[in-house]
């Protein structure tokens, strides 16, 4: 059994969670529940940041909270000195909230809108990834009509697509963000903006994939950013002063992922810069990251209770919880893979195999197949894994299901952070409607 962080099992053979009972996290606050171990999340900040400090690279390391958005973690992130992507205005407005500090806060997104846009502006966000050429008029227009100046970063696509074990060059890739690095889209976002009397081109900005557990793929994009902006040195003359290399970095979801140590990844990109810059005698770039689900996957667990069991002879059985897409879309979406284990009984013999059924109305509502647990019965706790990243953050209403709460936990102590939605909060926003003023 593989645990994560500060997970242990107690004598009673509960699984434990930041020091707190899972058992008694359930009692108190329903399922399903989401439960933060904090102090993963910390050390996860601090293995990141401790690597480059120790090369004595300058660098950011922002937090992607698409993977996970409230004031509460926006609060911690700032405690732990990361920097922050935001991608809406529904994000940046929380981290506003939250107090974050808005120089820290980079603003990424394939379509921002005007009014976006301007409130960043108007915060006096660190710096906004431009994406594309109507975003560069947009920028334009509203640094000139503010006169305001702004830090920009140009996202770019490589031509590599990096997944889990492997990685491809494209050439030109086919992708909906950024400038194309090879057919000329970065060149001439970067005259459209290097000599603006109000944008600061900080540098490149690229994103390769998800779940990465090989370096390759940052090691090449590294050396295809660093050669385009020494080529820019070359010709006019320009220094960009930041890489920005993306999130991506693996994580553990099952036993089958073996994932790098965020150290790991990140002494092979200062290599690679190092050597790159090296190379074409560049000044090296200060070095920045986004991960996303490798600060706050697994530091995430969601509790849920089993309800029905169902068993087709021969065939499965099928334990039912009392959540489902609902809350965690990813195995439904494509088909992510999660392991489990049942928190009330942790230390039980592992005898069945189970699909864990999720309980909205669609066929494609498993969260996992192939469970191996003990044998359940309806009451039962079931922890998920690796629940921490783009869990709560895709969560929807399906089926008028209300969302679950969120806890944070830390030395023994736990926190509601975000409070579990109520069948009035579902009918919040709805407005009844009226034959009759239709008819008038
Ligand atoms: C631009 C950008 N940066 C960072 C991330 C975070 O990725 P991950 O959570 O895999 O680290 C994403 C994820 O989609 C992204 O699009």
């Amino acid at each position: 059994m593989y645990l994560y962080g500060t997970q242990t099992i107690n004598e009673q053979g509960h699984l434990i969670i930041g020091g707190a009972d899972s058992v008694e996290l359930a009692k108190t606050y329903g399922t399903p529940l989401f439960v933060y171990d904090i102090q993963l999340f910390r050390e996860r900040a601090k293995a990141f940041q401790q690597t480059f400090e120790q090369a004595e690279i300058g660098y950011q390391v922002a937090y992607a909270s698409k993977a996970f958005s409230t004031v509460a973690i926006y609060q911690v992130a700032a405690e732990e000195n990361l920097s922050l992507d935001v991608v809406s205005a529904g994000e940046l407005y929380t981290a506003v909230q939250a107090g974050f500090p808005v120089e820290k806060i980079h603003f990424h997104g394939n379509n921002k809108s005007i009014e976006e846009l301007q409130m960043a502006f108007e915060v006096g966000i660190g710096c906004i990834v431009v994406d594309n050429f109507h975003e560069i008029e947009l920028v334009k227009k509203l640094a000139e009509q503010l006169e305001q100046p702004m830090n920009i970063l140009l996202r770019v696509t490589p031509g590599i697509e990096a997944h889990t074990h492997d990685y491809i060059t494209t050439g030109q890739e086919d992708s909906k963000f950024g400038f194309d690095l090879k057919n000329g889209q970065a060149d001439r976002a970067f005259q459209q903006t290097y000599t603006h009397d109000y944008l600061k081109v900080m540098g490149l900005h690229c994103h390769i994939g998800s779940q990465i557990f090989d370096t390759g793929a940052f090691q090449l994009a590294a050396e295809k950013l660093i050669q385009k902006m020494a080529g820019w040195k070359k010709e006019v003359g320009y220094v960009c002063t930041v890489l920005n290399l993306g999130g991506g970095f693996g994580i553990r979801y099952t036993r089958e992922d073996k994932p790098l140590e965020p150290a790991v990844y990140v002494e092979q990109m200062i290599e690679t810069v190092k050597q790159a810059t090296k190379i074409s005698g560049y000044p090296i770039p200060e070095i920045w990251i986004e991960p996303g689900r490798s600060l706050i996957g697994d530091a995430g667990t969601t509790l849920y209770t089993i309800g029905s069991i169902k068993e087709i002879p021969d065939t499965k059985k099928y334990a039912a919880v009392d959540g489902g897409m609902s809350d965690n879309i990813r195995p439904a979406l494509y088909g992510a893979k999660y392991s489990s284990l049942v928190a009330n009984k942790a230390n039980a013999e592992v005898t069945e195999q189970y699909t864990i059924a999720g309980k909205c109305c669609e066929s494609g509502d498993k969260l996992i197949e192939h469970a191996e647990l003990t044998a359940v019965e309806a009451g039962d706790l079931l922890s998920v894994f690796c629940t921490g990243a783009y869990g709560y953050s895709m969560a929807s209403n399906y089926n008028r299901i209300a969302r679950p709460a969120v806890i944070f936990v830390e030395d023994g102590v736990p926190q509601l952070v975000v409070k579990r939605e109520t069948n009035e909060d579902l009918v919040k926003q709805d407005l009844p409607y009226s034959r009759k003023a239709v008819k008038k």
